[in-house]
């Protein structure tokens, strides 16, 4: 069975001062729920005071970007050597990373290598814009995210890998995908194309988080999808309640 990963994106939120507070607040209160793998997200120069502040403790942190160099001159970057030691996951190729700072599949492929190849857990985000959803092409646009950030990637390395389906349309707008669209797409189309790349048995254990507006109104039921093992959370894992009730929640579920 896949285990479920909620894991929280921040984005630009919060000062380390005010993550720290926040991650003291979370711990005890997710230590109930080991069934459920958490973590947490959080901009770059809040890494070092998260991972002090969650040391021993069964919530992952993790970066919400990456460069795919080793080192070298790109100043404002971050390489994956830097976050080991403080971040365990890194999202890459969120939608935000794409469209305002121009992300492309290819650099997309080349981080998720880097990650791998320094022991990140790579958060790989995939969805189509409104436009490509009501024009019908989700399927195509999300089946050829996934092929390209995959490729000349091994099948025991894919394992390795969560995927995040994110409608950008749903992101931070309130506006849901169903649970039966949601899990139709992470379903179908991404587990269907690892399944048609790597084959059933890497499609059954990769893991698939849902995104868009996943509060701790709709994780249940998003939850209760057999192809959605997780959530990649925006809004709602700002708030220490509504966080830990979405953890709360999913391992109910169990
Ligand atoms: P949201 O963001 O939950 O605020 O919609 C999700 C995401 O962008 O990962």
């Amino acid at each position: 069975m896949r285990k479920p990963i909620l894991a929280g994106n921040w984005k630009m939120n919060k000062t380390p001062a005010e993550a720290v507070e926040f991650v003291r607040a979370i711990r005890p209160l997710i230590a109930k729920y080991p069934q459920v793998e958490t973590v947490v997200c959080v901009p770059f120069v809040s890494l070092p005071a998260v991972a002090d502040a969650l040391a021993g403790v069964k919530v992952g942190v993790g970066a919400q970007n990456m460069h795919w160099a080793a080192s070298g001159a790109y100043t404002g970057e971050v390489s994956a050597a830097m976050l080991k030691g403080l971040a365990d996951y890194v999202i890459i190729g969120h939608s935000e990373r794409r469209q305002y700072f121009g992300e492309t599949d290819e650099g997309v492929n080349k981080k998720i290598k880097a990650a791998l190849a320094s022991g990140l857990v790579p958060i790989l985000c995939v969805g189509e814009d409104l436009a490509q959803n009501e024009a019908g092409l989700t399927e195509s646009w999300v089946s050829a995210q996934v092929r390209a950030a995959f490729a000349d990637i091994t099948a025991e390395q894919a394992c390795g890998v969560v995927i995040a389906y994110e409608p950008i349309w749903a992101i931070g707008t309130g506006k849901t995908a169903t649970s039966e669209v949601a899990n139709r797409i992470c379903g179908l189309v991404v587990r269907g194309t690892v399944a048609e790349i790597y084959g059933e048995e890497v499609a059954q254990q990769i893991r698939i988080q849902y995104g868009g507006s996943a509060n701790e109104k709709n994780i249940a039921e998003l939850m209760a999808m057999p192809d959605i093992d997780g959530a990649l959370i925006g809004g709602a894992s700002l708030k220490v309640e509504s966080f830990v009730e979405m953890v709360r929640a999913t391992a109910e579920q169990l």
